[in-house]
């Protein structure tokens, strides 16, 4: 079937009452689990990130053995005082709500040929395998190691690189008090992952108003590739964590970070930090707006376990190593499906 311009385009035709049926799962039930509007509302961890500053030992052992269990238990937690001003958030937020308000034509610039390439406008997940798309548009660039932006709108790239630079040093503390929860330096995991080199990938996704919201997704279960994905949204719900054999529904604190763990996190801790199978529901009222940033080792980096934490985790690699860039192509052509992607190198 034919590939759709994008969602918003869609979702703005006059008088849509209905969602065409490229959109429409009519097993969603069975295929995702519904009901979609869980009313669990569970208590997600809440880190405190300048506790892991402390100058004060004890107040930081605690907070770094909080942060583990935040990533054993839940894979998904939320970061406050992380010093990244709330008018930045909220300024990334603002230019990405510009690029989806160019032209389509404007946007039609940045159709990419390939996964890997550093700028893509898109829709759904990957339009040209699935058999039923996702009612979601994503601006997907590459901001690391090498910087690149689309040029339009005009204040887009500024906003960007320092937006992703603040992130980038967040998730270098973040990584510091993870290595010390596994009982390793600060430094290790930065070191081994040759994070000064971090492939670092942000996501804007749009979900226009859906006329029907209990039979589209926005995304469906997966997780995420990369180390830790750090998220903010734009104070509209949709984001659904799995956890305890159930679908949680996340409420952002506002200005805080939504973070969770990746596959790449897996891989490295051998199983000791799984990624986390979330998902993203829409609604009929208003369009949600969530900016990911994902963060990974380089790209050339061969990620496999931790030989200082196979001892703790069972002495055998569970994981066969493979560059990032390669998973993350692999990961991108297919279709998103839980982890099925992390299952091919177990
Ligand atoms: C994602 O999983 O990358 C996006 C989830 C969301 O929109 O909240
Ligand atoms: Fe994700």
């Amino acid at each position: 079937h034919h590939i759709p311009m994008s969602v918003k385009a869609l979702s703005e035709s006059p008088g849509l009452t209905s969602i065409p049926s490229d959109y429409a799962f009519a097993s969603a039930a069975d295929d995702y689990d519904l009901p979609l509007y869980t009313k669990d509302h569970d208590s997600i961890p809440v880190i405190d990130f300048s506790l892991l500053l402390s100058e004060d030992p004890g107040r930081r052992s605690k907070a770094i053995v909080q942060l583990g269990r935040a990533c054993q238990d839940w894979g998904f937690f939320m970061v406050i005082n992380h010093g990244i001003p709330e008018t930045l958030m909220e300024a990334i937020i603002g230019v990405c709500r510009g690029f989806f308000d160019l032209s389509e034509d404007d946007k039609r610039e940045f159709h990419a040929k390939h996964v890997l390439d550093p700028i893509r406008f898109g829709t759904s997940f990957n339009a040209s395998v699935e058999k039923v798309f996702f009612w979601r548009d994503f601006l997907k660039v590459m901001v690391h190691p090498k910087f690149h932006s689309p040029s339009k709108p005009e204040n887009f790239s500024d906003v960007l690189s320092e937006y992703c630079e603040k992130v980038r040093n967040l998730v270098k503390g973040l990584l510091g008090g993870i290595s010390e929860s596994l009982g390793l330096e600060w430094e290790y995991l930065s070191k081994v992952l040759d994070m000064e080199s971090s492939l670092q990938i942000l996501t804007a996704n749009l979900y226009p108003p859906c006329p029907q919201p209990e039979l589209a997704m926005g995304m469906p279960p997966h997780s995420d590739h990369g180390l830790l994905t750090m998220l903010v949204q734009n104070g509209i719900g949709g984001l659904q964590v799995f956890h305890g054999g159930k679908w949680v529904m996340v409420d952002a604190i506002p200005g805080a970070f939504l973070v969770n763990t990746g596959d790449h996190l897996e891989i490295a801790t051998n199983g000791k930090y799984k990624s986390v199978l979330h998902r993203a529901v829409v609604n009929n009222h208003a369009t949600r707006m969530s900016i990911s940033v994902a963060s990974g080792p380089s790209p050339d980096t061969l990620v496999s376990p931790i030989e200082g934490l196979l001892e703790q985790t069972g002495n055998r690699a569970a994981y066969l190593g493979m560059k990032y860039k390669d998973y993350l192509e692999l990961q991108q052509s297919n279709v998103l499906d839980g982890k099925s992607c992390l299952d091919r190198v177990k």
